[in-house]
């Protein structure tokens, strides 16, 4: 019998909005069976754009809620989809979702290739070594050349591809998709939305000629050659270096007609590795076969269901086996703690769980007791180092219009920063009026929006010039880095000295005066209490 955890699949999808991630989850589900219509992820799309549509949105906290997670099975396997805003909502969270993935999805639009979300998100892919699999979407309509697109995917991020599929033209003379490893050539109907005849023809090899028959005399010609190019001056497989993130296989398809989404998902199965080992902050290895039990906050939510104001923690399970009552250790507060409510999330509903092992995320209903990073054990103390915080890239001044609700607005903020929606900052000398760092600028609208809906305070941001933090690790106040020219220094919340920059010229000359300082990109784990 296989441990729990091997038929475990954790992933995520990044890409940039209107990439078709929305279309290709929908069509996984579909497959995974979790859903049985096209169109029910539709929800999803008010979020797009316009701030009062995600507003309403927010009203109904429901539907973002179960697109936080969600599990379906699938062959056997049991699937934990992490989603991973890639709209204007764009935030923090974002990024930390991905450190409870296993396996990152990256979907790029054929006739863009990689746009600046993607370059961000793939990012933190990076910095934790997550494999990544690339499915280049939109084969239906004209698309970019597709060397173009993987020389593009090389040099932009940084990492070697190598293609499972080839694309046979693309928009009106798209004729379908080559499997070099399997020497098919999965046909494309056109106007067949569902892609249901789903017709793979077996070749040879590529001088068969059927090919020739089969998409004509052209198109197989220019097949041949490009396919011939791509062995003799591509990359080789290797799956250390895929595993180590540092080779992407690529997939072309087109989510919307569900073209090649099948037949992804099937090698995707094989290429998602299962839950590994992770590092705790000790420097040594959990490994989810661990007696063990132990998981990691990636993700609180607060407010999910206005009429219950409850706060639900999305907790990653790293190893051992999770069940519902059980007691653990909380490392930060240093106390055990009692899990009494957990739920997962399936399409469309939330259901309570009772046991979760490796690689699953249950939703812990939370009594104010968890933040974002911390771990829970059994078996005593343990913390891992698994969640960092990222520069804010907007920072703004947080005016209370009201001063007497002073209060209320301390508690929300705080609360919202815990959920990862903002990071605070404080100016030493002006500490009431505290600076607020976000990733994307509409969090400033929906911080507005949340702090007077949900605390009744009303509130303004004036926005501030700065696009990068660094955390420092050298001086031993804000005045001692202020005196070396770093135009602002500010504390977190945790009371580390912060340097905030307008633009990467600033950054990198104040790198270059203080060589002897360190500019962290991400701020320091707290070793908990
Ligand atoms: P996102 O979640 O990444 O933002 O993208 P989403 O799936 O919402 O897709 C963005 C738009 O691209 C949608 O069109 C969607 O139908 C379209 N799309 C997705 N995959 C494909 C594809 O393979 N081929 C083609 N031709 N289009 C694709 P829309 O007009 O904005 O929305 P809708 O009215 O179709 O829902």
């Amino acid at each position: 019998m296989p441990a729990p955890h091997e038929n475990r699949r954790t992933f995520a999808i990044i890409s940039h909005p209107d990439a078709g991630k929305t279309t290709l989850t929908e069509k996984l589900l579909l497959y995974g069976g979790a859903i049985h219509m096209a169109g029910a992820v539709k929800s999803r799309k008010s979020k797009r754009s316009a701030t009062s549509d995600w507003m309403e949105l927010e009203k109904q906290r429901g539907i973002s809620v179960t697109s936080s997670v969600l599990q379906f099975t699938y062959d056997g396997y049991r699937w934990n989809l992490l989603d991973t805003p890639g709209h204007n909502d764009f935030s923090e969270d974002t990024y930390r979702t991905l450190t409870a993935a296993d396996c990152a999805i990256m979907i790029l639009d054929a006739a863009k290739g990689v746009e600046p979300q993607t370059r961000k998100l793939f990012h933190v892919c990076r910095m934790r070594g997550i494999p990544i699999v690339t499915f280049i979407n939109k084969l239906d309509r004209p698309a970019r050349d597709p060397f173009d697109l993987t020389a593009q995917v090389e040099e932009v991020l940084g990492i070697q591809s190598y293609p499972i599929t080839w694309p046979i033209g693309s928009g009106d003379l798209f004729q379908g998709v080559y499997d070099r490893n399997q020497q098919k050539v999965l046909r494309f109907h056109k106007g067949d939305p569902g892609n249901q005849k789903k017709v793979e023809v077996d070749v040879s090899g590529l001088d068969d000629p059927a090919l020739d028959e089969l998409l004509g005399a052209e198109a197989a010609g220019e097949l041949r050659e490009q396919v011939e190019l791509l062995e003799g001056a591509g990359e080789e497989w290797d799956d250390a270096r895929f595993l180590a993130g540092d080779l992407t296989p690529v997939f072309f398809g087109s989510a919307l007609t569900s073209f090649g989404v099948e037949p992804f998902l099937q090698r995707f199965e094989t290429l998602c590795p299962p839950p590994g080992d992770r590092k705790d902050a000790d420097g040594g290895a959990v490994t989810p076969t661990d007696d063990r039990f132990s998981a990691f906050v990636f993700k609180v939510q607060a407010n999910m269901d206005p009429s219950h104001r409850d706060r639900i923690a999305f907790a990653r399970i790293c190893s051992g086996k999770f069940e519902g009552g059980m007691r653990v250790h909380h490392f930060r507060l240093g106390k055990e703690i009692r899990l009494n409510r957990a739920e997962q999330f399936f399409a469309q509903e939330r259901e309570t769980v009772m046991e979760a092992f490796p690689g699953d995320i249950v939703g812990l209903y939370d009594p104010g007791v968890f933040r974002i990073g911390d771990t829970i054990s059994t078996g005593g103390p343990m913390s891992f180092d698994a969640v960092p915080r990222f520069s804010p890239e907007h920072f703004g001044r947080l005016v209370l219009l009201d001063p007497l609700k002073r209060k209320q607005l301390q508690k929300g903020i705080h609360q919202l920063a815990e959920e990862g929606t903002v990071q605070l900052f404080t100016e030493p000398g002006r500490e009431k009026d505290p600076i607020c760092g976000v990733v994307g600028r509409l969090q400033f609208d929906v911080l507005t929006f949340r702090v007077e809906k949900e605390y009744g305070a009303k509130i303004r941001f004036d926005p501030m010039p700065y696009a990068h933090a660094r955390w420092l690790e050298g001086p031993e106040t804000a005045e001692q880095a202020l005196a070396m020219r770093i135009p602002m220094v500010v504390h977190d919340v945790d009371g580390n000295l912060v340097a905030l920059f307008q633009n990467d010229w600033e950054l990198e000359r104040s790198i270059r005066d203080n060589a002897e300082w360190t500019f962290h990109e991400t701020a320091p784990i707290r070793a908990g209490a």
